[in-house]
């Protein structure tokens, strides 16, 4: 299986080393040869000789990209439908695995996984097997929830940590180091006992009297956004009448 990565971006870059450690036939076209060379990534030269071509370009670039008949094509994006590539086999594998180094690794996360026929779809499980990822599968028409479920869960949890470091008050570069660590005991927390095993705080105490001071503290961008996320927290503890009164419909 003649594999090759279309763009040595982020994702290029993890999905090119990923499997060549795997032993997989994989090349790579990029802009920048050399960039390759340092990598120690082989160069494609004719794309048509590939069984499958994987463009890890910018979303809007997908549509653009010309791949010469042949081989089947797939994208990375998570937003994007099948229909957004122009070729006959068509296939998506999206990392659930926030890539900011073409050094990551991809492996122990998840892969959403989609293609046009059934063969496509078993090449890209055995890619995902290759990486030591888990494969999820995701139906075409639910495509923009699934990714902005994944959006909530990677770049706005860093959004939302940005907010929590200003509610601080304190001097950002130590409010940062500390709540990051506390962030990740919370989701070792999670992801050893679930979400609703797993929640702390005075929500799930119901603890209305330090909600109360909290709201009053934080200005009020920061206090819409605590009092939007407490009412998600109460809805995952259960019912608690002073609390509910206190956050509003
Ligand atoms: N980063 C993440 O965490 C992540 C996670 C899941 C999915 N994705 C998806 O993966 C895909 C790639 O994202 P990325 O984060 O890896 O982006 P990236 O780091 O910006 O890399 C994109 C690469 O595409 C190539 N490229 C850029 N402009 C181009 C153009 N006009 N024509 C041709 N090639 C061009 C470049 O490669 P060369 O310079 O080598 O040509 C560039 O390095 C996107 O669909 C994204 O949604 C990203």
């Amino acid at each position: 299986m003649k594999l090759v990565v279309y763009g040595l971006g982020r994702v290029g870059g993890a999905l090119a080393l990923g499997l060549k450690a795997a032993r997989w036939d994989v090349r790579v076209h990029t802009r920048s040869p050399a960039k390759a060379r340092r990598m120690k990534l082989a160069l494609a030269e004719d794309l048509s000789q590939a069984d499958v071509v994987v463009l890890a370009v910018p979303d809007a670039m997908v549509g653009a990209i010309e791949v010469p008949d042949g081989p089947a094509v797939v994208h990375c994006a998570g937003a994007l439908e099948l229909s957004a590539l122009n070729a006959q086999r068509r296939g998506s594998f999206h990392p659930l695995v926030a890539v900011s180094s073409p050094n990551d690794s991809l492996e122990g996360g998840w892969v959403a996984v989609s293609a046009s026929d059934a063969r496509l779809e078993n090449t890209l499980k055995r890619m995902a097997k290759a990486l030591k990822m888990n494969v999820l599968t995701v139906p075409e028409n639910q495509r923009a929830r699934y990714h902005a479920g994944a959006v909530m869960s990677a770049g706005l949890v860093i959004a939302l940590l940005d907010a929590a470091v200003e509610a601080t008050g304190l001097p950002r570069a130590k409010a940062e180091k500390a709540l990051i660590a506390l962030t990740r005991s919370a989701l070792q927390g999670a992801a050893a006992r679930g979400l609703a095993k797993s929640m702390t705080g005075p929500i799930v105490r119901g603890d209305a009297a330090v909600v109360e001071r909290h709201l009053a503290a934080l200005p009020p961008d920061l206090a819409s956004l605590y009092r939007a996320l407490s009412k998600r927290a109460l809805k995952l503890k259960g019912e608690d009448a002073s609390l509910a009164a206190l956050l509003g419909d």
